[in-house]
C-alpha cells in the first residue's frame, strides 16, 4: 500500500500492523484469504446458515472461479471478501491486513484502495457517465488521472462511450465498463459476482480474456458464476454447496 491515501490512520495502522498482520503459517502471500468464514441469515422463524465454515485464498496473478447451485452462498461469500459484509464467524485477510470485523471506514478505504469489486447487480452509478464513473472509483482511493481513465476505457473497447450514461448502454458495454471502474484503482484483487450471467458467448469471452488480462498483470482475481465457459477460463476452480467449499 505505497499510496499515501491509502494508508489506513497512523492509529489504526498501527493497531492493524500490530495486531492483524497476517499470522507466521498463515498465507501471508496471499492477495486475499477467507479463513473459515459462517455468515447466518434470520428472518423471522427462518434461519439460513448460508457459508459454514468456508476457507480459500488467492494469490497475486491467480484466476480462481467459485461455483456451485443457486443458494449455494457465492453471493456471500464475495460479499463477505469485499468487507461490503462481515461474516458472522472466522476472517477475511487482504494482503494481509484483516478486513473482517474492523469499523466500517477501515473496510471501505482497504476495499477503495485495494480491492475492485463487480457485483450481480452492476456497480456503476446511473447518474453519471461512465468516465465519471471511473472518476469517483479512482477518487475513493487517492488518485486522478483522466489519460489513465482513457487508457482503461480503450482496454476495455469503450473509448467512444466514456461520455455515455449507464442506461445508454449494452448489457456487455455495461459489464466492461463496470469491470473497468473495478480496475480503476489498480487494485490488488477484483471480486466479480456473475460478471457474465447475461452476456452472449463472444462478449463473455471478450470479458474473461480482460478478466485473464488483470490476472497476467498480478492481480489476483475471484468470479463467481454458473458459467461453464468461467470456469475453464480459470486456474482453478472452487465449488460451494450448501455453504461449504468442497474442492
Ligand atoms: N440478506 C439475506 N437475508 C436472508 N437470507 C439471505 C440473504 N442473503 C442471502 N441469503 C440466503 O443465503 C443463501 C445464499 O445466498 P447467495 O445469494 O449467497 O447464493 P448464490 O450462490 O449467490 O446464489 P445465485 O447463484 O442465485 O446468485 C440463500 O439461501 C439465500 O436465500
Ligand atoms: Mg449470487
Amino acid at each position: 500500500m505505497a499510496d499515501s491515501h491509502c494508508l489506513v490512520p497512523v492509529a489504526v495502522a498501527t493497531t492493524v500492523a500490530q495486531t492483524h498482520w497476517a499470522a507466521p503459517g498463515g498465507s501471508a502471500a496471499a492477495a486475499i484469504e477467507a479463513r473459515s468464514l459462517y455468515r447466518f441469515f434470520r428472518a423471522g422463524e427462518e434461519e439460513t446458515l448460508a457459508l459454514r465454515g468456508v476457507s480459500l485464498s488467492v494469490m497475486p496473478g491467480e484466476f480462481v472461479a467459485v461455483v456451485g447451485p443457486s443458494g449455494s452462498g457465492k453471493s456471500t461469500l464475495l460479499a463477505c471478501l469485499a468487507g461490503l459484509d462481515d461474516p458472522d464467524g472466522g476472517s477475511v485477510l487482504v494482503e494481509g491486513h484483516r478486513m473482517s470485523h474492523q469499523p466500517e471506514p477501515i473496510r471501505a478505504r482497504l476495499r477503495a484502495c485495494r480491492i475492485g469489486v463487480l457485483t450481480q447487480s452492476g456497480n456503476l452509478f446511473d447518474h453519471l457517465t461512465v468516465e465519471a464513473n471511473l472518476a469517483v472509483a479512482q477518487g475513493l482511493g487517492g488518485k486522478s488521472s483522466s489519460e489513465a481513465r482513457m487508457g482503461l476505457l480503450r482496454s476495455v473497447g469503450l473509448a467512444e462511450r466514456a461520455g455515455a450514461l449507464p442506461s445508454r448502454l449494452s448489457g456487455g458495454e455495461a459489464t466492461r465498463a463496470g469491470l473497468a471502474v473495478a480496475l480503476a484503482n489498480e487494485p490488488a484483487v477484483v471480486l466479480a459476482d456473475e460478471p457474465t450471467g447475461e452476456l452472449d458467448i463472444a462478449t463473455e469471452a471478450t470479458v474473461l480474456r480482460l478478466l485473464r488480462g488483470a490476472a497476467d498483470r498480478g492481480v489476483a482475481v475471484l468470479v463467481a458464476s454458473h458459467s461453464p465457459a468461467v470456469a475453464s477460463a480459470a486456474d482453478r476452480v472452487t465449488q460451494l454447496v450448501d455453504g461449504q467449499a468442497i474442492g
